[in-house]
């Protein structure tokens, strides 16, 4: 059984192609997590195909980066988590970093986009943006994953 005196907050972490190729980076990020006291919820390994990657960057879709996004996000095995962490949305995405590697790696060298990300494209790893975005993409990696059952099991205070 869980337990935690602080609320736990879930977010969805993706290991993106390029990190999933690379044994040393995919062990380095796995160490981040454990590192940072992140409990691993559910993961799995998963390969999208291009309609996936089409659906779950929707929002994007207008953008000038989108095609390479795409293309990309369907071109190897990834790596999908759910993890849970007091603040978890915003402790998950200050480890990544800022989304631009020149920037991360200026700014933010020690993040895991500065230490590891190769382009902007090829960026290691995603993390949810808000609350509702880590609802919804938990939703589309873990459709059967219902977060009431697994507070209801667990215990853990979910906020
Ligand atoms: S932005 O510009 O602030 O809207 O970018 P952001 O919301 O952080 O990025 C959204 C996702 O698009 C990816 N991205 C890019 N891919 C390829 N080329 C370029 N130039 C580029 N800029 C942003 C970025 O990695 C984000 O993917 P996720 O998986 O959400 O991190």
């Amino acid at each position: 059984v869980l337990r935690s005196a602080r609320p736990l907050q879930l977010t969805l972490a993706m290991l993106k192609p390029d990190a999933v190729a690379h044994p040393l980076v995919l062990e380095a990020v796995h160490e981040t997590i454990l590192n940072n006291k992140f409990l691993i919820v559910r993961t799995k390994e998963l390969m999208w195909r291009r309609e996936d990657s089409q659906r779950f960057y929707q929002e994007h879709s207008g953008r000038f980066f989108y095609q390479r996004l795409v293309e990309f996000m369907a071109s190897g095995p990834m790596r999908a988590y759910i993890l849970a962490h007091e603040d978890a949305v915003a402790c998950w995405r200050s480890l990544v970093g800022p989304t631009k590697v020149y920037r991360a790696r200026n700014t933010a060298p020690d993040s895991i986009r500065g230490a590891y990300g190769l382009t902007d494209t090829r960026n290691t790893t995603h993390g949810s943006d808000s609350v509702a975005s880590a609802r919804r993409e938990i939703a589309f990696f873990f459709p059967e994953f219902s977060e009431s059952l697994w507070y209801q099991q667990d215990e853990p205070r979910l906020r």
